[in-house]
């Protein structure tokens, strides 16, 4: 219904408010580890194509090495914002920001280095799959293979069930939020170690959907009640290391419709559906847990401690 009613490029996480480009500067891992990642795989000289190029960040970390960068951004805000911040850069003459959706556009040669950070947790909300999608079958029809690097080279997708407590200074709201991926949270207890449902490589044929169907076996006791999603994006394959410059999104936390009163050891699945880049309300409608020992994993009929503990 949302969707239906506000046009695609409105929609929150694929329309982000230029405040929100502000911030994501001051956003320090995230920085560092795409400037590694692109000057690691940007030869000297190299072209270099940015899609959704957003305030042109990336784009100047790969033009320090690169011959030439076409950075593609469709908001018109972003485009006057990313041309007036390469005027500051020392190589922002080497930047062409261009006003085109990169669903469409191509440059007019071939690439070395495709830069796209369209990431959002469990690669949903932005339309990270759809851009490069798109772009491999434009590519390949038009200039033929081999098709370039992709920063990032691939991403990794984890859920673990965890114990959260859904109060917020007395409050209680059963709600899906985001923390830090850095971040120390007391308050989530991990039940068992996350697990990798989905593996995404950029340079390959890329999923339409994600279906979740994973078994977990918990290692400690608790009351089950939601899942964490961890989306970790390996931005640069560093080959000769044996090792990869990686950035992690923000973890996501939703809510289970129903807790389990889990004894360790106990075994479970996990099960959810959602399309690439679809909104949350796709993968709460379909996360569910089913116990698989009866004894191991009950029902609860309460929603959170808290409301056990008050009741
Ligand atoms: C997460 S931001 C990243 C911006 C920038 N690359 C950075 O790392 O700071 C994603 C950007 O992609 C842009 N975008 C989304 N869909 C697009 C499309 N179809 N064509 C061009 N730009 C798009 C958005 O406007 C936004 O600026």
């Amino acid at each position: 219904m949302f969707q239906q009613t506000i046009p695609d490029e409105h929609v929150l996480g694929q329309y982000i408010p230029l405040h929100y480009h502000y911030n994501m500067l001051l956003d320090q891992a995230r920085m560092s580890s795409f400037r590694d990642a692109i000057e690691y795989l940007t030869p000297p000289g190299a072209k270099v194509l940015d899609l959704g190029g957003g305030t042109g960040v990336l784009s100047h970390f790969a033009a320090s090495k690169a011959g030439h960068v076409w950075c593609v951004e469709r908001n018109p805000e972003l485009v006057r914002t990313a041309r007036r911040l390469m005027r500051h850069n020392p190589f922002g003459h080497r930047v062409e920001v261009i006003q085109a959706d990169a669903m469409e556009y191509l440059p007019p040669e071939p690439v070395d280095v495709v830069i796209c950070e369209m990431l959002h947790t469990g690669l949903m909300r932005e339309k990270q799959i759809q851009v490069i999608g798109s772009f491999q079958e434009r590519y390949l029809a038009h200039f033929g293979g081999p098709l370039p690097r992709f920063v990032p080279e691939a991403s990794l997708l984890a859920v673990q069930p965890v114990e959260q407590p859904f109060e917020f200074s007395g409050f209680s709201a059963p709600i899906p939020f985001f923390q830090d991926s850095g971040g120390n949270h007391e308050q989530t207890r991990g039940l068992c170690q996350p697990l990798v449902y989905a593996a995404v490589e950029y340079d390959r044929a890329l999923p339409e959907r994600f279906e979740g169907r994973t078994k977990f076996s918990m290692e400690r006791s608790g009351q089950l009640n939601a899942l964490r999603f961890i989306t970790k994006n390996l931005l640069a394959f560093q080959e000769s290391e044996g090792s990869a410059i990686e950035w992690s999104n923000q973890y996501l936390v939703v809510p289970l419709r129903q807790t389990f009163d889990v004894a360790a050891g106990a075994e479970i699945v996990v099960e959810f559906s959602y399309g690439a880049g679809c909104q949350l309300e796709e993968l709460l409608d379909s996360a569910q847990v089913i116990p698989l020992s009866q004894w191991g994993a009950i029902p609860s009929d309460r929603h959170t401690a808290a409301e056990r503990r008050a009741a």
